[in-house]
């Protein structure tokens, strides 16, 4: 059996079409998609991973941009560990509306939350109307941490990855939660990716 090791939650937030769940399928099955399918509601995915000989568990709620499901989202906010806030580099209104999801992440957890902010679709070259440096400042300002990242190259989504659960080793004032009152809903067929490093269980 071994450890299994600590369970967190990590919640996606962000416009629609920024790439949330496009992040998340690269970094679970190292795969991209160029079709797009709007998340409906809230979908959850679990995932085991080692980081320093220490195994995280994972539970990724990617939630869905749509306005109509906005309402869905604080309850999920709520027991997250970690937020994740989504915007696409080429696209400023996207990068403006994570201002609203920072300052709700903040209200409802305060300083027991991990906020990272990442600019999506770097692969965009051509179409960026955010530079690294605003996103910066504005991860400072809030005090996130922050990664810029292309699903589609799958660029610096393992490092996202890592950054997360290095901070969360890092910080013992985040709530974390025992394995027995993780429930395991895999909603999607899970896959191997043959590059993955991070080990993956059900
Ligand atoms: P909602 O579920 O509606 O909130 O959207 P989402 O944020 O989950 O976005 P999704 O991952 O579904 O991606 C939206 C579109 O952007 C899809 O057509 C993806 O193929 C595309 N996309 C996602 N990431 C990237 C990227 O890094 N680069 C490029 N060029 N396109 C991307």
């Amino acid at each position: 059996m071994g450890d299994l090791g600590k369970g967190y939650k990590l919640v996606f937030l962000g416009d629609q079409g920024v790439g949330k769940t496009s992040i998340i399928t690269c970094f679970m099955y190292g795969k991209f998609d160029t079709s797009y399918q709007a998340t409906i509601g809230i979908d959850f995915l679990s995932k085991t991973t080692r980081y320093e000989d220490r195994t995280f568990r994972l539970q990724l709620w990617d939630t869905a941009g749509q306005e109509r499901f906005k309402s869905l989202v604080p309850s999920y906010i709520r027991d997250s560990s970690v937020a994740v806030i989504v915007y696409d580099v080429a696209s400023k209104q996207s990068f403006i509306n994570t201002s609203k999801w920072i300052e709700e992440v903040r209200a409802e957890r305060g300083s027991y939350v991990i906020i990272v902010l990442v600019g999506n679709k770097t692969d965009l070259v051509n179409k960026r109307q955010v530079s690294i440096e605003e996103g910066e400042n504005k991860a400072r300002e809030f005090g996130a941490l922050f990664m810029e990242t292309s699903a589609k190259a799958g660029f610096n989504i393992k490092p996202l990855f890592c950054k997360i659960t290095s901070a969360l080793q890092g910080n013992e004032a985040v709530s974390w939660t025992k394995q027995e009152d993780l429930v395991d809903v895999n909603l999607k067929p899970l896959m191997f990716s043959s590059q993955a490093n991070h080990q993956q269980e059900s």
